[in-house]
């Protein structure tokens, strides 16, 4: 098959990401409709091309050796009203428009979630949470591309297998399904969620929405979470590790290893933030290794001081989990999902 015209060659992924970082694609393209989307998947088969697709690159790290297959962008954006509070929204739609959309119309459910980079498409992958809502609460159905049936599909909120940064689409359905569009199902004139500690300090009575989303804009942006395109400190993929959920044998154990370690009950299990042990085990804000660094205003996110590649963002990677791991024999997972 003839490559189509709309399929570059040798495009620079790192633009792309809000790292900055990793090699060119060997293919690439912007998808701007489900025509464009077969074609393209029709050249990637006939190829052999291992495929990627390019959200909003908030939580994306690329090989400096780039990408050998074809990289694809899905663009299409729109939010459509399908009854009152219940819409669907294309995966190309910015995150944060959506939610601020939400709010204007005072539909409640994810307003915690402002100020979160990215794309509407990725949100449901990594089932996005912040300040005490995750995506999966108003996720009703996602509308899909279905690599194996060669078919659009739509997924029931069940058969996403949402938990914890979690889904079908990055474990056992990995690769399998290019995501569409976003059905989600907000709560008309509902009521603001503030229990979220860094929240509740703020508020003594119940906020509204507006109020609730300037607040946690407030919050991330002075932990250097929304990002501002002339400040380095802010270019991070948000929270670099996931925060570990340990067993109540696994709590007891680090317990043995340091007092008044902070923790959430979740489940029969403890959630510990990542954040506080990297700074116990000798890594503060602002820690620097070369052109990669902490940021200095959120221990969880690494940034590109500039010019950095990728392979200093993995080194520094491994040395964090190495000294925590040695510190307080837990090993950090990373959040990101690497590509190359
Ligand atoms: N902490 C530190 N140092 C820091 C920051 C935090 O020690 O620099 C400790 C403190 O004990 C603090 C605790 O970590 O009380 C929790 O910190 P924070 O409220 O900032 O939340 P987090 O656990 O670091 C998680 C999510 C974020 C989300 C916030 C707010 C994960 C991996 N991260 O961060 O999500 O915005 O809670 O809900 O679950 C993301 O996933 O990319 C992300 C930014």
């Amino acid at each position: 098959m003839k490559k189509p015209n709309f399929i570059q060659e040798n495009v620079s992924l790192a633009p792309l990401t809000i790292l900055r970082l990793g090699g060119a694609a060997r293919f690439y393209a912007d998808i701007a409709d489900e025509s464009a989307l077969l074609e393209a998947l029709a050249f990637a088969q006939t190829q052999s091309l291992a495929l990627l697709i390019l959200g909003g690159g908030s939580n994306l790290v690329i090989a400096d050796t780039g990408f050998a297959g074809l990289a694809l962008r899905i663009k299409p954006r729109g939010i459509h009203q399908q009854s009152d509070a219940v819409v669907t929204v294309a995966a190309g739609e910015p995150w944060d428009e959506f939610v601020a959309h939400c709010v204007a119309h005072n539909w409640a459910g994810i307003e915690t979630l402002s100020g979160i980079p990215g794309l509407v498409g990725g949100t449901p992958i990594q089932n996005v949470g912040a300040y005490g809502q995750e995506v999966s609460a108003t996720i009703q159905t996602v509308r899909a591309y279905d690599r194996v049936a060669q078919r659009f599909v739509h997924l029931s909120h069940a058969e996403c297998g949402f938990a914890y940064r979690q889904s079908i689409f990055n474990t056992t359905a990995r690769e399998r399904y290019i995501v569409w569009s976003v059905t989600f199902g907000l709560r008309v004139n509902g009521t603001a969620t503030w229990h979220y500690p860094d929240l509740q300090k703020r508020f003594t009575t119940q906020p509204s929405l507006h109020e609730v989303r300037a607040a946690v804009l407030d919050i991330r942006r002075r932990k250097g979470m929304v990002i501002d395109e002339a400040d380095s400190d802010t270019r991070s993929a948000g929270s670099f590790f996931k925060n570990p959920s340990l067993s109540v044998d696994e709590f007891a154990a680090l317990n043995e290893r340091a007092a008044n370690i902070p923790h959430y009950p979740n489940a029969n299990q403890f959630k510990v933030p990542a954040a506080w042990l990297i700074e116990q085990a000798g890594f503060p804000k602002g820690f620097t290794a070369g052109r990669v660094a902490i940021s200095t205003k959120h221990s969880l996110a690494l940034v590109n001081r500039g010019g950095a590649t990728t392979a200093e963002l993995i080194a520094l990677m491994r040395q964090i989990q190495d000294g925590v791991e040695k510190r307080f024999g837990v090993r950090l997972q990373p959040e990101p999902i690497f590509v190359g």
